[in-house]
C-alpha cells in the first residue's frame, strides 16, 4: 500500500473502511487534465522566483506530461487508498519522476489546488455550454424562419386565447435561452478567477508570483483573500442555478413537443429517428427525448439544492464537507450538455403541421378580443365591447357557430356599430398583422426578431 504524505505523525495505518469512505477518485478523476495543468504552472512560477531550480523544474514538467499521455491512454492504476486524484498524480510521480517530485506541493495546498481544478474545468465546461446554447438559438431560429406564416393558436390556462405565428412562439424560446447564455457567460466572469497560492488558507511563506502561474493558466484575474480563496463555492452555485433555469426552459420546451406530438393537438410530428415505440402496444410512437429531457429537469435542481445545502453552515475555510460539491456538480453538467445536444439534434428534424396549426386558430373565438377591439375603434369604450362580445359569443356558442360564421344581421343585434368590414378583421391574417406593438405577433414585427437574431448570432461568432 502506498504511504500517505499526510501520515507523519499518526501511529496507525488507516483503516480499509476509511480509505473507501473518504475516497474521491472514482469521481475527481476527471479533474486530471486541470491538475496537471495546475501542477505545471505552479512547477514553473517556482522555478521563476527560484524556489526550485530550473532543472529541478523540467524534471518536475516532464513526468507530469508522461502522466498526463498514461491518464490520456487510460494507462494508470486508481487506489482507494491514494484518495484522490491530486494524491494520485502526485505519488505517480515520485515513480517517474524520483525524488525531486517531493518538492511539487511547496507552496501549495490540497485546498487551492482542488479550488484550481474545479474552476478550471467549469471554465470550460461553461464555455461549452454557452457554444450549445449558441447553437440552439440558431436551431430556433432556422425554424422560426421555415415557417415564418404558420398561425396557430396562443395559449393562456391552457386555453386558446389569440392567434399568434408559430415562429413567434419559437422565438420566445429563444429569447429564453438568449438570457440564458448571458447567466453564463456572466458566471464564467467570476468563475475565471485564479485561487492557487492561497495554500491551505492563509497564504504562503514562499515569494510566490501568483500572477505569472494565474498568465500561464490563462486566468485574468487572481483571487484576492486566501481565505474566501479556498472555501468559495458561490461559482458553482451561480452556475447550478443558471443551468437550474436553463433546465426550466428545456423542461416547458419539453412539455409543449410532448402535447404537441399528441393526436389531441397534432401540431407536430417528431421524426421517427427521435421517437421511440412500445414494446406491447405496435401503433405507439412516443415522444420519449421531451420526456426524458423534462425528467432530467429535477436532478438538475436537485444538485443546485445539494450544493446549497452543503455549503450553507460550513465555517470558514476549506471543510472536507466541500469534496461533496463535485458529483452533483459534474452530474448536472452532464445532464444540462445532454438535453441541450439532443434538442439541437431533434428540433430541426420535427415536422410542423401547418393546416392543423391553422384550423386550431380558426376554432374557439380566437377572435373576440379583436371583434371588441373593433367596437372600441368604433368609440365604444373597452370594458363595453368586451360585454357585447361576450354576448356575440354567448349567442354563437348556441348556435354552434364562430363569430365570423354568424351573418351580419345576428352581429348587428348586439351593436349597431358593426358594419360590413367586421368580418375582416376578424380573418387569422389580419388579427396577427394589426398586433404592431413592440414586441407583438404581428408578421413584420417577427420577420425584425428573426433578422435581429441572425446578427446577433453572426457577431457572435465572429467576436
Ligand atoms: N479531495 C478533496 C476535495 O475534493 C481535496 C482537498 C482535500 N483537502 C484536505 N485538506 N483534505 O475537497
Amino acid at each position: 500500500m502506498a504511504e500517505k504524505p499526510w501520515d507523519g505523525r499518526f501511529s496507525e495505518k488507516t483503516d480499509k473502511s476509511v480509505e473507501a469512505f473518504t475516497s474521491s477518485i472514482a469521481y475527481d478523476r476527471r479533474l486530471y487534465p486541470y491538475d496537471i495543468a495546475g501542477s505545471i504552472a505552479h512547477c514553473r512560477m517556482l522555478a521563476k522566483v527560484g524556489v526550485i531550480t530550473d532543472e529541478e523544474s523540467v524534471q518536475l514538467v516532464e513526468g507530469l506530461g508522461t502522466i498526463k499521455r498514461e491518464l490520456d491512454r487510460g494507462d494508470f492504476t486508481f487506489d482507494d487508498s491514494l484518495e484522490d486524484i491530486h494524491m494520485h498524480i502526485e505519488a505517480r510521480l515520485l515513480q517517474v519522476a524520483g525524488k525531486v517530485a517531493q518538492k511539487l506541493h511547496t507552496a501549495r495546498s490540497r485546498n487551492d489546488q482542488v479550488a484550481l481544478d474545479v474552476r478550471m474545468y467549469l471554465r470550460d465546461e461553461t464555455r461549452r455550454t454557452i457554444d450549445l446554447l449558441q447553437t440552439l438559438r440558431a436551431v430556433l431560429v432556422d425554424l422560426a424562419e421555415d415557417h415564418r406564416d404558420v398561425v396557430m393558436p396562443g395559449y393562456t390556462h391552457t386555453q386558446r386565447a389569440q392567434p399568434v405565428l408559430f415562429a413567434h412562439h419559437m422565438m420566445a424560446y429563444y429569447e429564453m435561452f438568449n438570457r440564458d447564455q448571458a447567466r453564463f457567460s456572466d458566471c464564467l466572469d467570476r468563475i475565471d478567477v485564479m485561487p492557487l497560492g492561497a495554500a491551505a488558507l492563509a497564504g504562503t511563506t514562499y515569494p510566490i508570483d501568483r500572477v505569472y502561474a494565474a498568465q500561464l493558466l490563462d486566468f485574468p484575474r487572481v483571487s484576492t483573500n486566501s481565505m474566501d480563496a479556498v472555501a468559495d463555492r458561490d461559482f458553482a452555485m451561480e452556475f447550478l442555478a443558471a443551468a437550474s433555469i436553463c433546465m426550466v426552459h428545456l423542461s416547458r420546451l419539453s412539455e409543449e413537443f410532448v402535447l404537441w406530438s399528441t393526436s389531441e393537438f397534432g401540431f407536430i410530428t417528431l421524426s421517427d429517428a427521435f421517437a421511440t415505440g412500445s414494446s406491447i402496444m405496435p401503433q405507439k410512437k412516443n415522444p420519449d427525448i421531451p420526456e426524458i429531457v423534462r425528467g432530467k429537469t429535477g436532478r438538475v435542481f436537485g444538485s443546485l439544492m445539494a450544493l446549497l445545502t452543503l455549503m450553507k453552515s460550513l465555517p470558514m475555510a476549506y471543510n472536507r464537507d466541500m469534496q461533496e460539491d463535485k458529483e452533483p456538480l459534474f452530474d448536472a453538467v452532464d445532464t444540462l450538455e445532454a438535453c441541450l445536444q439532443i434538442n439541437i439534434q431533434m428540433i430541426p428534424r420535427i415536422t410542423v403541421n401547418r393546416e392543423t396549426l391553422r384550423k386550431a386558430a380558426s376554432v374557439g373565438f380566437l377572435n373576440a378580443t379583436d371583434m371588441a377591439d373593433y367596437l372600441v375603434n368604433q368609440g365604444m369604450p373597452f370594458r363595453k365591447a368586451h360585454a357585447c362580445v361576450g354576448s356575440a359569443v354567448a349567442h354563437a356558442l348556441n348556435k354552434g357557430k364562430e363569430l365570423d360564421q354568424l351573418s351580419l344581421d345576428e352581429l348587428k343585434q348586439f351593436s349597431p356599430l358593426i358594419k360590413a368590414d367586421i368580418f375582416d378583421h376578424l380573418t387569422l391574417e389580419h388579427m396577427i398583422d394589426r398586433r404592431r406593438s413592440l414586441g407583438g405577433t404581428a408578421t413584420e414585427n417577427v420577420a425584425r426578431a428573426i433578422a435581429d437574431a441572425r446578427k446577433a448570432l453572426a457577431d457572435e461568432t465572429h467576436a
